[in-house]
């Protein structure tokens, strides 16, 4: 496989050219056919608002959610666009019956603002929270067993990651779900990273036990920002959306009353929802396929943190290959009395979108691989920390 070089040009993508993109996983990247195709949706919609919304846009959006359901294998009728993952969170957990004295299992990986929102839901229904510490180095039995020992008598609810934010691994779900399905316990994937950096089959995750899967199409898909999607199982509570709108009227929306509760979440731009089929088009035209794209960006991630991890002399990898989608985090020592965002913001200052992770056991650089990246960008990178004073760990 090729990797010395990008899969596809950057000036094919809207990214500046005077900057290094190493951090597809925090805010994806646009090409730009996807950036146009969303400005003449925009366009479409401006130039006649009422008409767009009244008679164009359900059937429209429901296009848009039928092509990505068949990306994703996902259930249509059981699917909504949301604005990000942290909004397809928030309604999974609000529509969770925990009540007082409950258990609620997670991570000491999870994502901040979805920790947060836990600890809230917690605090107002009287329920607790156990995280469970996942081994570093990584390794998947060993996490599997770190979480499924977590379940007691009280425990109603999980809420875990498909890929890691801070440490970029991807959880066995295949080895961990059905500990807590075998229990009837609802379990919330936060698939802000799954489309696009995994083959995903959303229909074989909810047949495994998954109760609910909330994703991102803004960041891997790289569908413009504001696009996510939510998916439940036919058995999943509600739905009780976070903004409750006319759909919560029986008589008002489209029939599925899935989509009644969620499609409409107060007036909106739309385009970046309806932009995603030509998103998924557009990368697999890019890629030769997504079955490429992925696998091309997986080796690309794997080499590049192989690079990173010997330029900065680091002794710890963190993951092996397996457990790796197309991001990779490297442990590194900070120069004396740096903190982590002090060293990320001066070097985007400098040109460089890199996340420099303050990570509870000691800093990481996470990197990501998409098709305009290529490997020895990890040399440079290495390079750049190394004149910022940063080694390996
Ligand atoms: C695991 C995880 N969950 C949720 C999010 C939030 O995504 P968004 O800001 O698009 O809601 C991220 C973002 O990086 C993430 O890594």
């Amino acid at each position: 496989m090729k990797l010395a070089a990008p899969a596809s040009p950057l000036d094919q993508w809207a990214l500046g050219r005077n900057v290094r993109h190493l951090n597809h996983g925090s805010f994806g990247g646009c090409p730009r056919d996807v950036i146009d195709a969303a400005n003449a949706w925009r366009a479409r919609l401006e130039s006649a608002p009422m008409k767009f919304f009244v008679l164009d846009w359900q059937r429209e959006l429901d296009a848009a959610r039928a092509a990505l359901a068949g990306f994703l294998r996902a259930p249509s009728e059981r699917m909504s666009f949301v604005p990000n993952a942290t909004t397809g969170v928030a309604i999974a957990l609000a529509s969770s019956t925990i009540g007082a004295g409950d258990e609620i299992v997670t991570t000491d990986h999870a994502y901040r603002a979805c920790k947060n929102q836990l600890a809230r839901l917690a605090e107002a229904r009287g329920a607790t929270i156990r995280f469970a510490k996942l081994p570093l180095p990584f390794d998947a039995d060993a996490a599997a067993l770190a979480i499924t020992k977590e379940i007691t008598p009280r425990t109603r609810l999980a809420l875990l990651d498909h890929i890691t934010s801070p440490t970029a691994l991807v959880l066995p779900l295949e080895r961990i779900v059905p500990a807590f399905a075998a229990q009837d316990i609802p379990v919330i994937v936060d698939g802000a990273h799954g489309p696009g950096q995994l083959a995903l089959d959303v229909g074989a995750l909810l047949k495994l036990g998954v109760t609910w899967y909330a994703g991102n199409n803004h960041k891997w898909l790289c569908a413009p920002k504001s696009s996510g999607f939510i998916v439940a199982a036919a058995s999943a509570s509600g739905p009780r959306p976070v903004v409750t709108s006319h759909g919560a009227s029986p008589e008002y929306g489209p029939s599925n009353r899935f989509h009644a509760e969620l499609d409409w979440m107060g007036s909106h731009d739309p385009s970046p929802n309806l932009a995603v089929p030509t998103a998924i088009a557009t990368l697999a035209g890019m890629g030769n396929g997504w079955a490429h794209v992925i696998a091309r960006n997986h080796a690309l991630a794997v080499e590049l943190q192989g690079r990173l991890t010997a330029g900065l002399g680091a002794k710890t990898v963190l993951a092996q290959d397996t457990s790796l989608g197309t991001m990779a985090a490297v442990p590194i020592t900070l120069p004396p009395n740096t903190k982590p965002l002090e060293l990320e913001m001066r070097l985007l200052e400098e040109g460089w979108e890199i996340p420099i992770v303050d990570f509870p056991q000691g800093p990481l650089v996470r990197i990501s691989a998409h098709l305009y990246n290529h490997a020895d960008e990890a040399d440079a990178l290495a390079a750049k920390l190394r004149d910022c004073g940063v080694t390996g760990r």
